[in-house]
C-alpha cells in the first residue's frame, strides 16, 4: 500500500450530487470527487448545472467542478460563474471525445495550441488566485496531438494533468496507450494522474509499479461497477461478493430515496435511477439486471431490485 490519490472520474449521466453523496457517506475512500463537465448554453450557465457542478460534502471531501469549453469567451464566461458561486478549484475538459462537443471545439477538440496559449495566459493573468487542473486525451485522431499542447501546459502553474491515455476517435475501448503515458510523464513537471480502465484493487496497485515513479489515479467506470474499489484499495481488504451486495443495497436506497424527494412521477425517477444498475451487471447477475432495466413502473422497479439485492 502506498500513498498514491484515488480520484473519482467524472461521468455524466451518473455520478451527479446524489451519487457522489451517497458514495461518499458509504464508501468513500477517494481524495476527490470530479463533476460532469458543464458548459455555456446560450451565453450562461445553466442554474441546475452550477447547482451540480458546486457541492460542500459532509464528508469534506472535495468535489471539483470540470468545464468544458471550445472558446475564450466560453472559458471566462464558466470559469467567472464557477468562482462567483464559490469554486477554488476549476478542472478543465480537454479530452472529451464526443463528436457534437469536439466538433464545436470542445473537449478533445480543445487540444488547439492558439486556444491553449489563449487559456494560459488568461489563467495567469486573470485567474492567478484560484487552482486549475486539466483532464486530456492523447489527441483526437493521433497520439501526437498532445505534444504541443504539454508544452503550454508547462507554463501554467496547474495543480495536476489526468491523462486518460486513449485517442478521441476510441472513444472508451481499445487499448490504453502506456508507452506514451510514460513519454507524457517524463516530459511534465506536472503531477499526472492516470486514468483508463482501473478495475481491481490490483490495477490501482500495478499502475505505480508499471511506471517509474507512483502516480495517482483517477476511477471511472471501476468505480460505477464496484463503488467499494477505492475504499477496499485504501483499507487493505478485499470484499466478499455478499459484503459488496449488503452494502450495495444502502448505497442504493440513499440514492433511490434522494430521487424520490427531489423528482416526481414515476417516469423521472425511474430514468434517474436506472443508469446507477448500468455498470453493475457481474455483480448482480444477467437475470437481475434485465428485470431492473425492463421495470417500467416503481413498484416493479422495486421488486427487482430487492430480488436483485437478496
Ligand atoms: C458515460 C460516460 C460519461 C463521461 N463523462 C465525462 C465527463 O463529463 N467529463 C470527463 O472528463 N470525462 C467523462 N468521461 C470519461 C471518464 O471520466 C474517464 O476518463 C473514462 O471513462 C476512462 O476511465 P475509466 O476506464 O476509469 O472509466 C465519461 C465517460 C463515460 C463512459
Amino acid at each position: 500500500m502506498d500513498d498514491k490519490l484515488i480520484y473519482a472520474a467524472p461521468l455524466q449521466g451518473y455520478t451527479d450530487v446524489a451519487w457522489r453523496l451517497a458514495h461518499a457517506g458509504i464508501y468513500g475512500g477517494v481524495d476527490a470527487y470530479f463533476t460532469p463537465f458543464i458548459r455555456v448554453e446560450k451565453g450562461s450557465v445553466r442554474q441546475r448545472d452550477l447547482n451540480n457542478a458546486i457541492q460542500n460534502m459532509p464528508s469534506g471531501i472535495p468535489v471539483i467542478p470540470q468545464i468544458i469549453f471550445g472558446s475564450r469567451d466560453e472559458f471566462i464566461i464558466l470559469a467567472d460563474t464557477l468562482i462567483d458561486a464559490g469554486a477554488t478549484h476549476i478542472n478543465l475538459n480537454l479530452g472529451c471525445p464526443f463528436p457534437p462537443q469536439v466538433k464545436h471545439g470542445r473537449g478533445a477538440g480543445a487540444l488547439r495550441a492558439a486556444l491553449i496559449e489563449e487559456i494560459a495566459s488568461i489563467i495567469i493573468t486573470r485567474y492567478s488566485f484560484a487552482v486549475f487542473s486539466a483532464k486530456l486525451r492523447l489527441g483526437i485522431n493521433s497520439s501526437d496531438e498532445w505534444r504541443p499542447i504539454l508544452n503550454i501546459l508547462n507554463t501554467i502553474p496547474l495543480d495536476h494533468i489526468t491523462l486518460h491515455p486513449r485517442i478521441a476517435a476510441q472513444q472508451y475501448v481499445g487499448e490504453c496507450n502506456s508507452e506514451i503515458f510514460d513519454e507524457f510523464l517524463a516530459s511534465t513537471s506536472h503531477r499526472v494522474v492516470y486514468n483508463g480502465d482501473i478495475r481491481s484493487v490490483s490495477d490501482i496497485a500495478r499502475i505505480g509499479s508499471v511506471h517509474n515513479i507512483s502516480v495517482d489515479v483517477m476511477v471511472g467506470r471501476g468505480l460505477l461497477s464496484r463503488p467499494s474499489l477505492a475504499l477496499e484499495y485504501r483499507s487493505n481488504e478485499e470484499w466478499c461478493h455478499d459484503k459488496r451486495v449488503s452494502v450495495l443495497r444502502r448505497f442504493h436506497e440513499e440514492i433511490y430515496s434522494t430521487y424520490m424527494t427531489v423528482l416526481c412521477g414515476d417516469q423521472q425517477i425511474l430514468q434517474k435511477i436506472k443508469p446507477m444498475w448500468d455498470w453493475l451487471e457481474d455483480e448482480i447477475g444477467h437475470k437481475a439486471w434485465k428485470a431492473i432495466h425492463k421495470a417500467t413502473t416503481l413498484r416493479k422497479y422495486e421488486s427487482a431490485v430487492a430480488d436483485a439485492l437478496s
